[in-house]
């Protein structure tokens, strides 16, 4: 029956839109119709069976038998996934674990049997199966996220943001004009190139108090500035504990 999938299709349509609103921290980029998330069927169930034995050999001694942490390593599911990896890309996932574990004897691993790795941790995690296997090279740009879609980033993540720097009137220094939060996954500042990709980005509409700026940045006073640090979400206005503050140019706003 064409005509009640097409009303169906325009309700879903709408209920996208509704989900997206409400969803403030939502950017353009990740609402956009061909971003594939954790919740496509990235993996296979085959995969993730293979990824079991990887685990259980090369990852269980430290990560859990039930991927909840010993006192070697954190939980690799749960909550503390979502709070380590939501809103960010898989591959930054798939990345740390090719480039640093097994703890023991980084890279020891050939990439198949990374990638089955990564494939048991997501269904481990509640991520559906689906019918083609996960690759390295399809990995980049799968988006982890709650169900419910794109979320903002939590609490205590490490993020980054771009904005002007203005004093506040209690003499606290605060990024204006902000993009929103995004989590970076290296405290330092980026690098000359990183900084003019940002430049070329427009600026958004959000206040960050920023906490442990040192040495005072009173010289770049009005200057668009690259954040990193803790994101500290707080009911009157969030804040970004500093890792890294740098100057994107000698001006800010259009
Ligand atoms: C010898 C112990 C050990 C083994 C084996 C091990 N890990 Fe880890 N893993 C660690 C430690 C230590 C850390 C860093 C501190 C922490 O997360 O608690 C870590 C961190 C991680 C992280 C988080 C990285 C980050 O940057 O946030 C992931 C993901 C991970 N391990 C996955 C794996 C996978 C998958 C395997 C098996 C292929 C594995 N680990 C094997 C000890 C281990």
């Amino acid at each position: 029956m064409p005509r009640e999938r097409d009303i169906l299709r325009a309700t879903l349509a709408a209920l996208t839109v509704a989900a997206l609103a409400a969803a403030p921290d939502a950017s353009a980029q990740e609402t956009s119709d061909d971003r594939v998330t954790v919740w496509d069927g990235i993996y296979t169930a085959a995969q993730a069976e293979r990824g079991r034995a990887v685990y259980e050999s090369s990852c269980a001694a430290c990560h859990g038998p039930d991927l909840d942490g010993t006192s070697e390593a954190r939980p690799l599911a749960g909550e503390r996934f979502m709070q380590d990896w939501s809103e960010d890309n898989l591959d930054n996932l798939f990345g740390r674990i090719q480039r640093l574990m097994p703890y023991d004897d980084p890279g020891s691993l050939d990439e198949g049997e990374y990638v089955d790795s990564l494939a048991y941790i997501l269904q481990f995690n509640g991520f559906p199966a689906g019918d083609s296997e996960l690759a390295a090279d399809r990995i980049a740009g799968i988006r982890v996220e709650g169900k419910d879609g794109p979320g903002p980033v939590p609490s205590f993540a490490l993020v980054q943001v771009v904005g002007c720097l203005t004093a506040a009137e209690s003499g606290d220094w605060t990024l204006t004009s902000s993009t929103r939060a995004v989590r970076a996954r290296d405290p330092a500042a980026s690098s000359p190139d990183e900084l003019a990709v940002l430049d070329a980005q427009p600026l958004g509409d959000r206040t960050f108090e920023l906490m442990s700026a040192y040495p005072d940045p009173a010289q770049h006073a009005g200057h668009k500035m690259e954040a990193k640090g803790f994101l500290i979400r707080n009911p009157a206005g969030d804040r970004i504990n500093l890792s890294s503050l740098e100057m994107v140019a000698e001006r800010c706003g259009p």
